[in-house]
């Protein structure tokens, strides 16, 4: 949730933490805070974004070749100054830096305060740093293995990095449950939550493993486990380039990863489909292509966004594949002891690969034996790494908080899924596989055409800003995308949206239903096309405003509703691919007029790592 980054080596410390603070802001923009070793161990926190810390620390003697930076989400304690990282022991002679969690930081906290230490923050980090001094004064033990025992005593989840004022030539990290890499250079090493801070320095990274403990110097690296046994570290090459981390001329990430989405589409597809001979190849699962023809049902965990594209696949896996689908929210799902058996397969679906319900969540299901298939964006994390199989989406590094193009990109693996699913089972006729894969093959060019609607859907939003609530209807697969438009607007421009199946509407939220009441109906030409039409009539019934996404052409709901945005035909099943576009710059625009922080919407942040 939070974001860390680290330096040591020979050059200046402070451009390399601040740079990288700024990548990682995506991650939690609630304070930040900076410790570098010049001169002493000084500490430079505050309150809010990274550029209040650059103006804080203006005029400030900031030379140093190692120091630590953090970017908050605050979990334990508010967003203060006071609660910024990184936090320092009692003596001040030790700072921590901390993303994750410390369950039982209220117990040790009682019993370090019963041997007088006293606290300045309400944080769970500040708990281990004191554990660490406490340990290193009671055992007389070095700084290494004071905070080897102060791990093993600490229960939650920790990525970590370490300064101490009385070795200044030595940075100590370490993780469980919270991703940390280590950016491999000449004489100088980085530490990070994700490799963005580190892209333009080295290309060589190492992935630490949950329970290993890395101790750096400018020119050693030793990696042990919690347990105090050496690891060998697999050094790797990034594939990330620079570029995919800047805005490239947009005024906004999202919008710039609204406007990738016909690249990310084929960057995803790419090597997986055969359209002329009607073929799906995925490598990340063809070891379970035999398991798949037996299967008798398939469930699916995600959280959010990535929960609304399960939901898509239910409809798709159960329409291509016929295997019943199960979709579940990660975080109700871990809790409630769930009949799961090594029958199934269990899908996890999450553009971070961080996510901490999404990963309880396959620890549950591995417990009880089932086969695991990730759909991750962010290569080498947690979950895929968790996963016994699975296939990236490959839609490259997604910096708006609000998730635009790794949702389409999970629609798209998750079509090919059932497809694949649907070519080992025998459920669907070889001349269906070559048209679905060639319209399949088309999707980024109409996405191209979708988004040639974005000045009239920025009309529409100029009359609809000041709204305050919104309704969203959809049937079939066009209901996730109207819980996913509805998401959008409600995270990024804080309007009050709810997305509905369309028939339920009568059921209860018919009553909100006046002359204010902005209702965006999915009315695409499929087959729940005039039972959508019945619902517009409800709605205008009402009064309400009706905003219908309709097929290019379209002259039925053309005529009923208030205003129209069109999308190109296709086949039903890739509706969602291109129904969802309009809504992204729907919400979009809406929220830049209203001045909202598009890409840092408060209180969210992008890969959400505690429960
Ligand atoms: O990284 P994940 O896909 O696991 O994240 C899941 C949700 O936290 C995420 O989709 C969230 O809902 C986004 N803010 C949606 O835009």
């Amino acid at each position: 949730m939070c974001g860390i980054v680290g330096y040591i080596g020979y050059r200046e410390a402070w451009p390399i933490i601040i740079k990288g603070l700024h990548r990682l802001e995506y991650r939690g923009y609630d304070s930040a805070g900076v410790a570098l070793m010049n001169g002493g161990l000084n500490i430079y926190k505050k309150a809010g974004k990274v550029s209040e810390l650059e103006d804080f620390t203006q005029g400030v003697n900031l030379g140093g070749h190692m120091g630590m930076g953090h970017t908050r989400w605050a979990t334990h304690g508010a967003p203060s100054d006071r609660n910024s990282h990184p936090h320092t022991s009692g003596d001040d002679n030790l700072a921590i830096i901390h993303n994750g969690i410390i369950e039982n930081y209220s117990s040790l906290k009682e019993t370090l305060i019963s041997r007088g230490h006293t606290f300045k923050s309400d944080t769970d980090t500040e708990v281990l740093i004191h554990l660490i001094q406490d340990i290193q004064e009671q055992t007389s033990v070095d700084l290494r293995e004071a905070v080897r025992i102060a791990l093993n005593e600490v229960i939650g989840a920790y990525a970590i990095v370490i300064m101490s004022k009385d070795e200044p030539d030595q940075l100590i990290a370490a993780r469980k449950g919270s991703p940390m890499v280590l950016g491999v250079g000449k004489n100088e090493y980085f530490v990070a939550s994700d490799a963005s801070p580190i892209i333009e320095y080295t290309k060589n990274v190492i992935y630490l493993n949950d329970n290993e403990i890395a101790y750096i110097k400018r020119d050693e690296l030793l990696i042990k486990s919690i347990d105090n046994i050496v690891q060998t570290p697999y050094i790797q090459e990034l594939e990330l380039k620079l570029e995919m981390l800047e805005k490239g001329g947009y005024d906004h990430f999202m919008l710039k990863e609204i406007y990738e989405q016909p690249r990310s589409i084929k960057d995803c597809m790419r090597g997986r489909i055969y359209p002329s001979e009607g073929q799906v190849q995925l490598g990340g699962i063809k070891e379970y292509a035999e398991k798949l023809k037996n299967i008798d049902r398939i469930v699916i965990v995600a959280c959010g966004t990535s929960w609304h594209a399960g939901l898509v696949a239910e409809y798709l896996i159960e329409e291509c594949a016929r295997i019943p689908v199960e979709v579940e929210y990660a975080s109700e799902f871990r809790y409630r002891n769930p009949i799961i058996s090594e029958k199934d397969i269990v899908i996890a679906i999450s553009q971070s690969g961080e996510t901490a319900d999404t990963m309880a969540a396959i620890e549950i299901a591995k417990q009880k034996g089932a086969t695991i298939f990730g759909v991750c964006n962010v290569v080498g994390a947690s979950i895929p790494r968790a996963s016994h199989a699975g296939v990236y989406t490959h839609a490259g590094p997604e910096i708006g908080v609000a998730s635009t193009k790794a949702f389409t990109a999970q629609v798209t693996v998750l079509t090919l899924m059932a497809i694949y699913m649907a070519q080992q089972r025998g459920t669907i006729t070889q001349s269906k596989l070559v048209h679905l894969l060639t319209e399949l093959d088309n999707i980024p060019n109409l996405i191209e055409k979708c988004l040639l609607s974005n000045e009239h859907i920025q009309e529409i939003a100029e009359k609809f800003k000041d709204s305050r609530n919104f309704l969203f209807l959809g049937r079939g697969s066009g209901f996730p995308v109207a819980l996913e438009g509805a998401l959008k607007l409600k995270e990024i421009s804080y309007i009050h949206a709810e997305g509905y199946p369309a028939a339920e509407m009568k059921h209860g939220p018919i009553a909100l239903i006046d002359e204010e009441m902005p209702v965006v109906v999915i009315a695409t030409q499929n087959s729940s096309y005039e039972k959508v039409i019945s619902n517009i009539q409800e709605v205008k019934a009402r009064k309400g405003i009706v905003i219908a996404i309709v097929t290019e052409g379209d002259t039925e709901v053309t005529q009923m509703a208030d205003y129209t945005i069109e999308i190109p035909e296709a086949d039903e099943m890739f509706l969602p691919l291109l129904a969802t576009i309009p809504l992204q710059l729907l919400s979009y625009h809406i929220a830049v007029m209203r001045g909202c922080n598009v890409d840092q919407p408060r209180n969210l942040a992008k890969s959400v790592t505690v429960e």
